[in-house]
C-alpha cells in the first residue's frame, strides 16, 4: 500500500477522508479506553488544532509499546483518514501502524497537560514552541513577517539589507552595545589614559546598530521607496514588558514623501497585517481571543475600518492636563510623554489609535524636519491600546543649513555624519519613514501582554538563555 506524507493541518481537513496517510509529529496526550483502544493527540506544528488518532490494541508490540507514546514523545503513524462522529473535529486516524522515535520520559518532560503560565514556560524557551500559544504566536509571526515583504513588494519598495555593525548613534540616546575585539582586561591607553579604540578592529569605537534609518535613507534618495527589516539593539536598561534588547524592526523610507502621507503609509501598513492574519491564521486568533483577550477580535475588526485618530502632541498635553486623572509624572509642555499618558490617550480618551505629531524639537533626534514655529519637529508616533507606541517616525530634514545647525544643537560629530549630510547637498528631496517594532505589533495583535513571550529567545537586562 502507498501512502500520502500529510500534515496534521491537511489530515484535519474533510477532503482529506479516505486517504492512505503517513503523519509526523509530537504527541500531545494519550489515553486509554477500557474497550481497548487508545487515542492519541498529534500536532506537528502545521495547525493550531491536532488530529486525533485512534490506534487499537493489536498494534501495541514490542517494537512499539503503546504505553510509551507519552506527552512529547514523537511518532510516525500510517493510517486512514475518516469522518470524525466527534464534535469540532471533522475526522480522525485509523492507525494501521505506529512507529515511535522518540520518548519523553513523563517523570522529566516538563510539558504536561495541566496548563503552565507564560511565565513558567519563559525558563523553557526551547520546549515551548510546543504549546499551544507560542505554537500561535510562531505561526502569527511567521505570517506577519511575509505580509510586511508581501505589502511593500507589492508597493514599489525595495527591500535594502543596512549593516547590523555601525558607528553612528540613529536616535542619538546613547543606548548602544559596544562592537569590540579589544582585550578588555588589557586594552591599549592613548595618551590621557583612555581605551585607545583607532587601535580596535574597526580602528573606531563600533556599536550594534539602533535603527537602521540613516543607512536606509541613502538608498532612499536613489531608489525612491525602500524598507529594511532586521534586528535592532538597544542596551536601555528597562525591565518593562514592551522593551526587549534585541528586536526586529521595519523601517520603510519614501522619497518625495512629507509627514502626512507618511501617516497614511503607517495606517495603510498596519491595517494590511491584520487582515492578512485575520485571514490566515484565524483559528490562532480564536485561540488568543478565547484564552489571552477576549476583545482581541474586536479591537482588530475596530483597527481596520476606523481611521486613526490625529493630534498634535500640544493638543495631546492640553487634553493630558485637563483630563483631571492622577498621573505618575506630571505633563508639562516639552517633556516626553510617558506611556501612561499614551495609554490614557489611547485606550480612555479616543478608545481608538492614536498618530501624535509634532514634538518639541529638544526631545526628538537631529534628522527631524524643524516646523516653521521652530519649536516644533515633524514627528509621528502611532499609539495604539494596550501597546502604546507601536511605531515612530518623521519627516526628515532635507535642508542642509537646518539639519547643520540640529547636529550642532545635540552635539554630533559632524565629520562622522558627513556622507548622511550629502544627501542635503546632492539632490536634496522631501523624504519621509518610520519604523515598525515587529515585536510591539505582534503584541498587539495576539494580545500577548509581554514582548518575552513574542520573540522566541526574548534578551532582556539580566536574560540571555538559550
Ligand atoms: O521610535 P524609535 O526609536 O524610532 C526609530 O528607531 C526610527 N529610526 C525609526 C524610523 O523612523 N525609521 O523605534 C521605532 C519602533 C518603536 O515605535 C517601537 O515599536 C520599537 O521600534 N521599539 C522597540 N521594541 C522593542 N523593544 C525596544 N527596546 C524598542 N525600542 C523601540
Ligand atoms: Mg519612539
Amino acid at each position: 500500500m502507498t501512502y500520502e506524507k500529510m500534515t496534521v493541518a491537511a489530515a484535519r481537513k474533510a477532503e482529506s477522508i479516505g486517504k492512505q496517510i503517513i503523519l509526523q509529529g509530537w504527541v500531545r496526550t494519550r489515553r486509554d479506553s477500557k474497550a481497548g483502544f487508545s487515542f492519541v493527540e498529534l500536532n506537528d506544528g502545521s495547525s493550531q488544532g491536532n488530529v486525533q488518532i485512534i490506534v487499537p490494541k493489536e498494534l501495541s508490540n514490542d517494537e512499539t509499546d503503546i504505553k510509551a507514546v507519552t506527552a512529547g514523545s514523537s511518532i510516525a503513524v500510517k493510517g486512514l483518514v475518516k469522518e470524525s462522529p466527534g464534535q469540532g473535529q471533522a475526522t480522525e486516524i485509523e492507525a494501521q501502524s505506529i512507529e515511535l522515535i522518540g520518548t519523553a520520559d513523563p517523570a522529566t518532560y516538563p510539558l504536561q497537560k495541566k496548563g503552565h503560565s507564560l511565565e513558567f514556560l519563559r525558563s523553557l524557551a526551547h520546549l515551548r514552541v510546543r504549546t499551544n500559544t507560542f505554537g500561535a504566536v510562531a505561526r502569527i509571526r511567521n505570517r506577519v513577517s511575509f505580509s510586511i515583504h508581501q505589502f511593500f513588494q507589492e508597493n514599489g519598495f525595495y527591500y535594502v539589507h543596512t549593516p547590523i555593525i555601525t558607528a553612528s548613534d540613529c536616535e542619538g540616546a546613547g543606548q548602544m552595545f559596544h562592537v569590540t575585539s579589544l582585550d578588555l582586561n588589557n586594552p591599549p591607553k592613548n595618551d590621557t589614559g583612555k581605551v585607545d579604540f583607532s587601535k580596535d578592529f574597526f580602528a573606531k569605537s563600533s556599536y550594534l546598530t539602533v535603527s537602521g534609518q540613516l543607512n536606509v535613507e541613502t538608498y532612499c534618495c536613489g531608489l525612491s521607496r525602500v524598507y529594511t527589516f532586521g534586528p535592532t539593539f538597544r542596551a536601555e536598561n528597562s525591565n518593562t514588558s514592551r522593551h526587549a534588547a534585541e528586536f526586529w524592526m521595519i523601517e520603510p523610507e519614501i522619497a518625495f514623501c512629507v509627514l502626512e502621507e507618511n501617516m497614511e503609509w503607517a495606517e495603510k501598513f498596519l491595517r494590511r497585517l491584520i487582515s492578512d492574519v485575520l485571514r490566515d491564521c484565524a483559528e490562532d486568533i480564536d485561540f488568543f481571543n478565547k484564552h489571552i483577550d477576549t476583545t482581541l477580535i474586536e479591537t482588530l475588526n475596530h483597527v481596520l475600518t476606523s481611521p486613526f485618530v490625529r493630534l498634535s502632541y500640544t493638543e495631546a498635553v492640553d487634553i493630558l492636563q485637563k483630563s483631571g486623572k492622577k498621573f505618575d509624572y506630571k505633563v508639562d509642555w516639552g517633556t516626553d510623554l510617558q506611556s501612561e499618558h499614551e495609554r490614557f490617550l489611547t485606550e480612555e480618551h479616543f478608545k481608538s489609535p492614536v498618530i501624535l505629531y509634532d514634538y518639541p524639537r529638544t526631545i526628538k533626534p537631529f534628522y527631524m524636519r524643524v516646523n516653521e514655529d521652530g519649536k516644533t519637529v515633524r514627528a509621528m508616533d502611532v499609539l495604539v491600546p494596550k501597546v502604546g507606541e507601536i511605531i515612530g517616525g518623521s519627516e526628515r530634514e532635507y535642508r542642509l543649513d537646518l539639519l547643520e545647525e540640529r547636529m550642532q544643537e545635540q552635539e554630533l560629530d559632524m565629520e562622522a555624519y558627513r556622507w548622511y549630510a550629502d544627501l542635503r547637498r546632492y539632490g536634496t528631496v522631501p523624504h519621509s519613514g518610520f519604523g515598525l517594532g515587529l515585536e510591539r505589533a505582534l503584541m498587539f495583535i495576539t494580545g500577548i501582554a509581554n514582548i518575552r513571550d513574542v520573540l522566541p529567545f526574548p534578551r532582556t537586562p539580566g536574560n540571555c538563555e538559550f
